[in-house]
């Protein structure tokens, strides 16, 4: 990494657009996010992550504005860009008939690596499924299966990841699984944008929120930051901090297709 990427933003985006023909689903989406950080962009279904997501992993080029991922802009240079991250999609990537470990060697195959079966075993211990890497996918757990797409796509170690919706359709187990397996990732300074309709999720993991809302960026800062957009609630002695939950329904309006932010309190 040169100086000059250690001092910038793992991702910048500024002004995105994106119409798909007369629906205008991003309407200047701006936002930044730190190397080593974990980024959770949060939103209704159909708000635009996934659209955002695959215009910055460069799957689709949008219609305005700009955007670098590990300090390369996506439209100018997108292998560039594509040698720098990895994409752990809404569906998982992992092919039922293959074992873990097979799945694992065919993507350090395919990325060319020069010891497929270290990488492998390494990454299967990391994830926990050492003993299920010889079973097919096919026999693996929801969590199981996220847990080796998640690592399928680290092979080549990239250093910023996006995770379009990690948990959806697990159990709260095989989601605290994949929970630490994404702060594991931070840790160890790769950069993480995630997309989740799940607060708590957000809340769990995310070093900043960003509220995806009819297609601009309605609030963004940390849980602590959105948390002092409301007051405090208080029943009798007892103080009730407004939950993630809260600030989200009051600023989408409990209504996905209707609501609007509250004027002022922007967060900087
Ligand atoms: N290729 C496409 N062609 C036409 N419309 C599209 C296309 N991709 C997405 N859309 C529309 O754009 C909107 C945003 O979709 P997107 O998948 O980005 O939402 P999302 O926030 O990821 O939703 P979810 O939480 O359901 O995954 C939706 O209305 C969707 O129908
Ligand atoms: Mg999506």
């Amino acid at each position: 990494m040169t100086i000059n990427q250690a001092l910038e933003p793992a991702i910048r985006v500024l002004g995105i657009e994106k119409s798909f023909k007369d629906l205008h689903v991003l309407r200047g989406v701006d936002l930044e996010v730190k190397v080593g950080s974990i980024f959770a962009l949060l939103g209704s279904n159909g708000a635009g992550k996934t659209t955002l997501v695959k215009i910055l992993s460069t799957l689709l080029k949008a219609d305005a504005g700009t955007a670098t991922v590990h300090g390369i802009d996506v439209a100018a240079n997108p292998g560039g860009v594509r040698e720098a991250i990895s994409l752990t999609g809404q569906f998982a990537a992992v092919d039922e008939v293959l074992t873990g470990r097979e799945n694992l060697l065919l993507i350090a195959r395919l990325r060319h690596l020069a010891n497929p079966g270290e990488i492998a075993d390494e990454l299967l211990n990391r994830f926990s499924l050492t003993e299920a890497g010889d079973r097919p996918a096919s026999k693996y757990s929801g969590g199981m299966r996220r847990r080796l797409d998640i690592a399928m796509s680290l092979i080549g170690s990239p250093p910023i990841i996006f995770l379009d919706e990690p948990t959806t359709g697990l159990d709260p187990q095989a989601r605290i699984e994949v929970w630490q397996t994404v702060k594991q990732l931070a840790d160890g300074g790769t950069t993480v944008l995630l997309t989740t309709q799940y607060l708590d999720e957000a809340e769990q993991l995310a070093d900043r929120i960003a509220i995806l809302h009819q297609g601009t960026i309605i609030q963004n800062g940390t849980l602590a930051e959105l948390k002092r957009l409301l007051p405090a609630a208080t029943v009798e002695y007892v103080e009730k901090q407004p939950s993630l939950e809260d600030v989200f329904l009051a600023l989408v309006g409990g209504d996905a297709a209707g609501g609007t932010a509250p004027a002022g309190r922007e967060l900087t």
